[in-house]
């Protein structure tokens, strides 16, 4: 075999809470294929598939936390009830008998919930204060006492994981869900200890990563995704300089997260306008000192958000820019989303050194569950 460019991808990773073959993450994504809540023999042969062609750590797609207005949809998999615990149980005996790694990415959705969806579709949705991403006045804010079942219903969960032998879990703090509403000012304006500035503003995701920490005990892995970027807003910024990034980032560190999962579009972007070309995972990484994921187009023309607005593909191309970041150690881990959704080989073609049978990222492939 000629000798691989893409070697760094394929070092093995060693952290103090975790060990990974390589630095390959499947990045989690919704795919609606688990009616009733219940992720079954399909979804354990779609990610298993994918531990057996050389990812080294799977993010499962966002799976919702026993809430009833968790979610928006009755195919999106539950994280609670026996039926879906033991599907979940199949799904991770599925990946470890092919030598893989996996997580659940532990999701609500908050107030991007749409009236009337999801299993529960009489239950009101629900967010910090009411307000959805644009801001518009939907409900009541959450009341502490509900605030408190939020961060009960996310520990259980991660005791769960523990439980069914996951390999830790991702808690999902980013675009625009229910996490990241607390985070943000534009759907957090509670007056409490939950709301004000921005280190205030991750009150409700430190109680979460204390109280999923307490659940799981020291040594099993907790990330935590979180971007700049809301679902209807690209430009939104959490935090606007490095210093803010500090400052949002250390009481989440404080609180036990693990490793950070920088969720960005376009991998190579700068995360700020100040010169230094370090993207989102790099600067978070600089900051806190804590191992990071990257993500967003690696190997692909474009963002995935395309495929939502305009039900667009994307083409291939090399990845060359991002091991030169790789190799600098500006991240630790790569996220691969579409191309992995696509190609249940795009680890093993990189390996061995087949890019030219590399797939274009089709939206067809979104139908089906291989
Ligand atoms: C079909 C689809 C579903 C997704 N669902 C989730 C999800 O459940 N949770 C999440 O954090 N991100 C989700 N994402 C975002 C991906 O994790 C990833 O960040 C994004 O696709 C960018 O990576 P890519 O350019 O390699 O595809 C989804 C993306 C796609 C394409």
């Amino acid at each position: 075999m000629p000798s691989n460019p893409a070697k760094s991808l394929f070092e093995p990773f060693r952290s103090a809470t975790l060990s990974l073959d390589n630095r390959i993450v499947m990045a989690p994504m919704t795919r609606g294929f688990s009616p009733g809540g219940v992720p079954g023999e399909n979804v354990a042969a779609y990610y298993k598939r994918r531990a057996e062609n050389g990812v080294g750590l799977i993010v499962t797609e966002g799976t919702l936390i026993n809430h009833p207005a968790a979610g928006a949809s009755t195919k999106w998999p539950h994280f609670y009830g026996a039926n879906a615990l033991e599907g979940w149980s199949g799904v991770v005996r599925a990946v470890h008998e092919a030598g893989g790694k996996i997580m659940p990415q532990l999701w609500h959705i908050g107030l991007t919930r749409k009236a009337g969806t999801g299993t529960n579709p009489d239950a009101p949705s629900v967010g910090p204060s009411g307000l959805n991403l644009a801001g518009e006045q939907m409900g009541e804010p959450l009341s502490e006492a509900e605030i408190a079942d939020l961060i009960a219903a996310y520990a259980q969960a991660a005791a769960d994981a523990k439980r069914l032998g996951f390999d830790g879990i991702e808690l999902h703090g980013a675009h625009g869900y229910l996490i990241d509403q607390f985070f943000w000012g534009v759907t957090n304006v509670r007056t409490d200890k939950y709301g004000g500035d921005l280190v205030k503003r991750t009150r409700f995701a430190v109680e979460v990563v204390e109280a999923c920490r307490r659940a799981v005990g020291p040594g099993f892995p907790i990330m935590m995704r979180f971007s700049q970027w809301k679902d209807n807003a690209y430009d939104a910024k959490l935090a606007a300089t490095p210093d803010e990034l500090s400052l949002f980032l250390q009481p989440l560190v404080d609180a036990g997260v693990d490793v950070f999962h920088c969720s960005t579009r376009r991998f190579w972007e700068p995360a700020f306008a100040d010169g230094a070309d370090l993207n989102l995972a790099g600067w978070t990484k600089k900051l806190t000192g804590l191992p990071t994921i990257t993500v967003g187009s690696v190997g692909l023309d474009l963002e995935f958000t395309r495929l939502f607005k305009e039900k667009k593909g994307a083409g291939t191309t090399g990845i060359d820019g991002l091991l030169e970041r790789l190799d600098r150690g500006e991240f630790d881990l790569v996220a691969i989303g579409r191309a992995l959704l696509n190609d249940p080989e795009w680890a093993k073609k990189i390996k061995e050194g087949r890019q030219d049978e590399l797939l274009p990222f089709s939206p067809e492939s979104t139908q089906t569950l291989y």
